[in-house]
């Protein structure tokens, strides 16, 4: 969903009005190329999120790994993305005596020496369906990825999307794929951006403080809606981004918060509740599709997909 109109699409028009008003010379200056990222629908990412809970729902309440709710999660993703014309490929690793798997995601075309990627993790906790931790995060790649299909987005650089398993064990299937990694393929990803927990139903607005040009194109997209941001303090480095800064790879991403509490400065800029954690379904049975701020995971899908598009052109 729409919510405001962020800076380059603003400032593009604004130049080529200059450039009608003004001399040959000054339009021949005109930017070369403007791709703006799309709106992404939340309700279509809220419909990833339903199928998640039903998922869950007729596999036990969960979609941990080792258990059917996780490999049900990863053939509805893949079926989406096949169907879209991404090239998938199924990457399997043992952890806890279980086969695990992650996804990965690949859009045919753009320079395969500066990579893209995008990801989240796709495995609940034994204790709940996951739906905000992290069917959000999935969910919201997963829309992405389908609008770069939609819009026959062809980026100068390469896209991948991945979604990982076993991250709940100790972000088990991101560090296999990054270990699985040769030095060489290590180089080839310019950015990996995070997505984990981004519809928290009493949310923050945390970008992660990793590597400057990521972040800022994040806090660009949120200075566009006028929403305040803070940096990422809730336990750095416990998501599947860890393991890619651990590899000298530049990493950014979001988060709306976990189990800690809503400060009273926080409730004053973002609205809320004070004194009450961001996710106070973290890691419960009551995470289901109840527990979701719809306008956290909107403007957070919307800032994904603005982050996707601006880091690759
Ligand atoms: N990764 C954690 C989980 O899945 C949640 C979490 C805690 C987190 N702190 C974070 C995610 C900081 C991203 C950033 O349970
Ligand atoms: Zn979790």
């Amino acid at each position: 969903m729409k919510l405001s109109v962020p800076g380059r699409a603003t400032g593009a028009a604004t130049l080529a009005i200059a450039a009608l008003l003004t001399t040959s010379a000054m339009a021949d200056a005109a930017p070369a190329r403007v791709a703006a990222a799309p709106d992404i629908s939340v309700a279509n990412v809220k419909a990833h999120l339903t199928q998640l809970q039903s998922i869950a729902t007729a596999n036990g309440g969960n979609r941990a790994h080792g258990r059917t709710g996780y490999k049900a999660s990863l053939d509805y993703v893949k079926a989406k993305l096949d169907a879209a014309g991404f090239t998938t490929t199924v990457q399997q690793f043992t952890s806890s005596g279980s086969t695990g798997y992650n996804l990965i995601a690949d859009w045919p075309g753009g320079d395969t020496n500066q990579v893209v990627m995008s990801g989240s993790h796709l495995d609940s906790v034994t204790s709940g369906p996951g739906i905000n931790d992290n069917g959000s995060g999935s969910a919201a790649v997963l829309e992405a990825a389908l609008a770069v299909s939609r819009t026959q987005y062809a980026p100068t650089k390469h896209l991948r999307f991945a979604w990982w398993g076993a991250e709940e064990l100790g972000m088990v299937g991101s560090r296999y794929y990054v270990n699985s990694l040769s030095t060489a393929n290590r180089a080839k990803i310019s950015g990996y951006l995070n997505f984990d927990m981004i519809g928290s139903p009493n949310p923050g607005y945390f970008v992660y403080d990793d590597d400057p040009a990521i972040e800022k194109t994040f806090k660009d997209y949120f200075t566009g809606l006028g929403v305040a941001t803070e940096i990422e303090t809730e336990g750095d480095g416990r998501s599947d981004h860890a393991y890619f800064k651990s590899a000298g790879i530049p990493v950014g991403g979001l988060f709306t918060g976990a189990s800690t509490r809503k400060t009273a400065a926080q409730a004053a800029k973002w609205g809320g509740t004070s004194g009450q954690a961001f996710d106070r379904c973290y890691h419960s049975s009551c995470d289901t599709t109840a527990n979701i701020n719809d306008t956290a995971l909107n403007r957070n899908s919307d800032a994904l997909a603005y982050a996707v598009w601006e880091l690759s052109e």
